[in-house]
């Protein structure tokens, strides 16, 4: 078995970052190992049997950007439609927009605020605490929008989603939340953003379309490490506690459970994303996919759609790792790992799972670009170490 001249572990968005540029720029024979049985990590999709709708298997991805590099990088593998994330929230059998904006507050205390007025009735509310730093989440969060909104649109979500009482949430868990005194109920304020025309597997397997590399499908890199490993460089893309065999603990992540529906109506819920604020609710939002390509043609589908709850709880060994759970001491033993990835010789360490940090897939991008730039090319180009 000839080794590659770089060998990465994992099929994500970092992975296939950092594959692509090194087969394409430097020439690179390229190895990409992945575990599970379908390359792209979590942003892959694949379209359901009965309806033939596109469902993103590990949660609903956006892509928005103000990366102009990045912008200009993913339009080589894709296009993009001109989708716009809004969401919206049942709170008390009634939906409102969200982020928080003018017609949030509206329809909330039911008014006809004007933005400054809005502004004045919620720096009045967010002022109960006077002035007092704050102690918790909840502190926190009323020191931010007011008590009312706070416990309407953000208690019992957070609640649900760390499934953990408020009260014991840390403050530093949010730093803002934003409001918005105009009617603009645009998600994001990225200058980029759309979902991939042909759906993100096309994107992500048109990255690793090029002859020089070469994806191993269902391999765990821990089997076969020795034969790599101080043997050719390795950019490492899976969790770095696990890289080191849990030598200095475990790292917490958040995990989400989907339950997924083929339901019998043309159209569900009318939007993309319905969130569920209220306690007596165990999920926090519903999906419907159908919604986040209203330009395809969803004939084949007929008088069905396809929706997932989403339900958040704690990982326990053996669930997927998806959101960093971040404590203190989380952070204490991430700075150990770092120094150990550090001296790790001949093997960087990248991505969300590698790093331990939530980053959207401009982010992973972006971050596997620049290890490119400032790692790997001067090491493959110049001989300068790889440390
Ligand atoms: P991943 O995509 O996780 O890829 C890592 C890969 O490594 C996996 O395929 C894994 O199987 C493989 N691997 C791990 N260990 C091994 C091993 N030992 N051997 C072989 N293979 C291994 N971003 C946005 O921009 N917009 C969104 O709306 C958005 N929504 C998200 C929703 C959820 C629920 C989550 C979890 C993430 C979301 N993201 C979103 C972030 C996006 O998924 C990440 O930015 C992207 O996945 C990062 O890519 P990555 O390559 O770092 O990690
Ligand atoms: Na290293």
């Amino acid at each position: 078995d000839q080794l590659p001249d770089l060998l990465v572990v994992g099929s994500g968005f970092f992975g296939l970052t950092i594959a692509e540029r090194c087969a394409a720029d430097l020439g690179l024979k390229v190895r990409i190992l992945e575990r599970r049985s379908h390359l792209g990590g979590n942003a892959y999709s694949e379209r359901e049997e009965q309806t033939g709708i596109e469902v993103h298997r590990y949660g609903a991805h956006l892509f928005h950007t103000s990366n102009a590099t990045v912008w200009e990088y993913v339009n080589r593998f894709t296009a993009f439609t001109g989708y716009q994330h809004r969401v919206y929230s049942t709170h008390r059998g009634q939906v409102y927009p969200l982020p928080i904006n003018l017609g949030t507050i509206n329809q909330f205390f039911d008014a006809a605020y004007s933005p400054a007025e809005a502004r004045a009735l919620i720096a009045e509310q967010a002022a109960e605490l006077g002035g007092k730093e704050p102690e918790n989440f909840v502190e926190k969060g009323v020191s931010l929008i007011g008590r009312p909104l706070y416990e309407a649109f953000i208690a019992h979500y957070t609640a649900k989603q760390w499934q953990t009482d408020p009260e014991k949430l840390s403050a530093d868990i949010i730093s803002r939340l934003p409001v918005r005194y105009t009617y603009d109920n645009r998600y994001f304020n990225d200058t980029y953003e759309g979902l991939p025309v042909d759906g993100y597997t096309a994107w992500l397997e048109r990255m690793a379309d090029h002859p020089n590399i070469e994806v191993v499908l269902d391999t765990d890199f821990f089997t076969v490490a020795e034969q790599y490993k101080g043997r050719v460089p390795i950019v490492y893309t899976g969790p770095v506690d696990e890289y080191f065999g849990y030598a200095e603990g475990r790292l917490a992540w958040r995990t989400l459970d989907f339950e997924e529906e083929v339901v019998d109506v043309e159209d569900f819920q009318g939007c993309p994303v319905m969130n569920y604020p209220d306690p007596e609710v165990p999920y926090t939002r519903i999906h419907e996919f159908k919604h986040f390509h209203p330009e395809r043609d969803h004939a084949r589908a007929g008088e069905k759609t396809v929706i997932m709850r989403e339900y958040s709880r704690f990982a326990e060994e053996g669930d997927e790792p998806y959101y960093p759970v971040n404590t203190p001491e989380d952070r204490a033993t991430l700075l150990k790992y770092r120094d150990l990835a550090k001296a790790e010789p001949m093997v960087l360490f990248g991505g969300r799972l590698g790093t331990y940090q939530y980053l959207d897939m401009h982010m992973a991008i972006a971050s596997a670009l620049s290890m490119f730039e400032n790692r790997l090319r001067p090491h493959f180009r110049d001989g300068a170490a790889l440390t």
